[in-house]
């Protein structure tokens, strides 16, 4: 039996409780409740038995009849944005970009240059600025957040009239925003609740963002003019699009994610477009969708009594079970809890516990990652990295292998779910399109931005095995190109800015 609390798990000897500031050097010489080996035994079944690929394909189906659903009714989830076609590769201008992501604001100069001769259309970041987005700052609620903002609009602004010699140039804007937005408009939304452990909706939920931004702009004299407001996902789409015409689907991965898809308007109900002008739905064959796809999987992936524990004690249980199972900011802490729990019941690092690790969201996913990075036996460069952050006195070279299978069984179930929820979408799309899986017109390019996807050893390649796999399964063939995840780095950026461009005639 585990002693793994709905709580955080006390540490035991012996089966009593240990007070964890007790000295770091007592000897410790007891019986666990069971062994490593037992241990290690039981969280491969946990986190690699519900991974075949019959079982996959059995939560696919599932997920995609959540995903039908939520196209008629949600409106937390598939949102339809008002993009209605994707760039052509040939718009130009300067821009300025804004990207709001989880632990980072970014402000740069965009110029889009449109075709070249060589076929390929290029942009540019000319200059770009990034702030860290810390925890005082992500305590920031409404306006005292807005305002932050226009002062760093402000900054970037003022670089672009300096190596401009203009004055008071006027630049049209476009923002990336890695939160849920209800479109209102091409150039605003209605700000939805924010996760990541952000204030800035407080006292402001519901209202118009780029009337907040605006507002805290204007108050400051910054000159800059909100043209277009896009979920990061979808800014990742249309930034591959303008490069790469296959491009249908994105992903994001990084301390959030979240899945775009381009979808035909009648995958979605008329009331999920909400009041739109008649020349919109005259036009608009296809739309956009930020699917949130972090909200998906509740009681369709199975997870383990680490997960519930991180679901029950988080801010928001519940909310986004995808992302709690996959990203950046929890990949870490899931392997923390289990780690807890293997010190106190098979006596891992003969039962002491590392410094700091009692803390939540204390073990950084980077450090997980730098285990898989290891190849060297010892898993020297990553134990390193470990000690320096979460000192342990005794440590064995069985305590670190263990940490690696640990961190590898919680990769890769991370992989296979996500790959599992990005074929179920590649699926309702193809359907929806009325194609048939094998013909070439199935065939899609997903853009990924994300810390994780782009730095994590083996994540990305890992997900594309099994996406392979999964649409094998689904009549694709065997080809392996018919889904594929290509990075497209800096894309909210780029995505920014070209959408400023799409979204001129809507
Ligand atoms: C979160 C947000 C979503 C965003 C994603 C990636 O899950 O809800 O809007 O796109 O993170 O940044």
């Amino acid at each position: 039996m585990s002693i793994l609390s709905p709580l955080l798990p006390t540490p035991t000897l012996n089966n009593h409780r240990v007070d964890v500031k007790q000295p770091r050097h007592v000897v410790v010489n007891q019986m666990y409740e069971k062994s490593m080996e037992e241990f290690t035994a039981e969280v491969r079944a946990l986190f690699g038995q519900p991974l075949d690929l019959d079982r996959l394909l059995e939560y696919s189906g599932k997920l995609q009849e959540e995903y039908k659903e939520k196209l008629r009714s949600s409106n937390i989830s598939m949102l339809p944005s008002y993009q209605h076609t994707l760039p052509t590769g040939f718009e130009k201008g300067d821009f300025l970009a804004l990207d709001v992501g989880g632990s980072t604001f970014r402000v740069a100069l965009v110029r889009l240059s449109g075709r070249k001769e060589n076929g390929k259309s290029d942009m540019q970041i000319r200059r770009i600025r990034s702030v860290v987005i810390d925890e005082k700052i992500r305590g920031l609620q409404g306006e005292a957040f807005f305002d932050w903002m226009a002062d760093r609009i402000a900054d970037m602004l003022a670089e672009y009239n300096h190596i401009n010699g203009t004055t008071n140039a006027r630049l049209p804007m476009g923002l990336a925003w890695s939160f849920p937005v209800e479109q209102t408009s091409p150039r605003s939304g209605k700000l939805l609740a924010m996760g990541k452990g952000f204030c800035a909706t407080h006292g402001c939920e519901g209202e118009d963002l780029s009337e907040l931004i605006m507002r805290s702009c204007n108050k400051k004299g910054v000159n800059v003019e909100m043209r277009a407001i896009v979920n990061d996902g979808s800014a990742t789409l249309v930034s591959q699009a303008y490069r790469d015409p296959t491009a249908r689907m994105s992903l994001i991965l990084g301390t959030g994610m979240n899945a775009s898809v381009y979808l035909p308007t009648t995958a979605l109900s008329r009331e999920k477009f909400g009041d739109r002008p008649d020349a919109w739905f005259d036009s608009a064959k296809h739309v956009l969708v930020n699917t949130e796809l972090s909200m998906y999987g509740k009681d369709i992936l199975p997870v383990t009594r680490w997960d519930e524990h991180l679901n029950a004690t988080h801010r928001l249980p519940d909310f986004q079970p995808l992302e709690y199972l996959c990203t950046g900011r929890y990949l870490g802490e899931i392997v923390r809890l289990v780690l807890l729990e293997a010190i106190s019941t098979a006596g891992l690092f003969n039962g002491q516990i590392p410094e700091h690790l009692t803390e939540p969201y204390s073990l950084d996913t980077r450090i997980i990652a730098a285990f898989e990075a290891d190849k060297s036996p010892s898993l020297a460069t990553a134990s390193a990295a470990f000690l320096a952050a979460h000192h342990v006195p005794t440590h064995s070279p069985g305590d670190w292998a263990f940490v690696l299978t640990l961190a590898q069984l919680v990769s890769r179930r991370a992989q296979a779910y996500l790959a599992t929820s990005l074929h179920a979408l590649w699926v309702l799309r193809t359907h929806e399109e009325g194609l048939q899986p094998n013909s070439s017109s199935s065939h899609v390019s997903i853009a990924c931005n994300g810390t994780v996807a782009e730095k994590y050893p083996g994540f990305l390649s890992g997900c594309q095995r099994v996406l392979n796999q999964l649409c094998a399964e689904s009549g694709a063939g065997t080809k392996d190109s018919t889904v594929k995840l290509e990075m497209s780095p800096e894309s909210s950026l780029f995505g920014a800015a070209v959408a400023v461009c799409c979204l001129e005639d809507t």
